[in-house]
């Protein structure tokens, strides 16, 4: 079991348990599980609508995680990494703050997501 909790500035947080390692639960199908306002359109990794940032919440060394093949497109286009980012973040497999919470799967880590 993973915790997830969900920030946005103009709604309270919320925080929900998740299945970790489903290979199914994505952070936006978790979000809309819970009725948490996540934006998307696509579900697909194409349109960049559901762009969130995501940490740990405590001081626990993060997981990696690999972005996917779309994410990685999806997120040079809006500016939020770079492809020297996205290398180093594959050598050092270290997880990319930003996601798309239709691509993410979630692991076993308690997570802020932000949104
Ligand atoms: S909803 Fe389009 S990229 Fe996630």
């Amino acid at each position: 079991m993973a915790l997830v909790t969900f920030s946005n500035p103009e709604y309270k947080d919320k925080t929900v348990y998740a299945v970790a390692g489903s290979h199914t639960e994505t952070i936006l199908k978790i979000a809309k599980e819970h009725k948490i306002p996540v934006q998307f359109d696509c579900q697909d990794g194409e349109c960049g609508h559901c762009l969130v940032r995501v940490t740990g919440i405590d001081d626990k060394e993060r997981m990696g995680y690999h972005l996917t093949e779309k994410e990685r497109t999806v997120l040079k286009d809006l500016g939020k990494l770079t492809q020297d980012d996205i290398d180093r973040l594959m050598v050092e497999d270290v997880p990319s703050e930003w996601r798309l919470a239709c691509q993410m799967i979630v692991r076993d880590e308690d997570i802020l997501v932000e949104y």
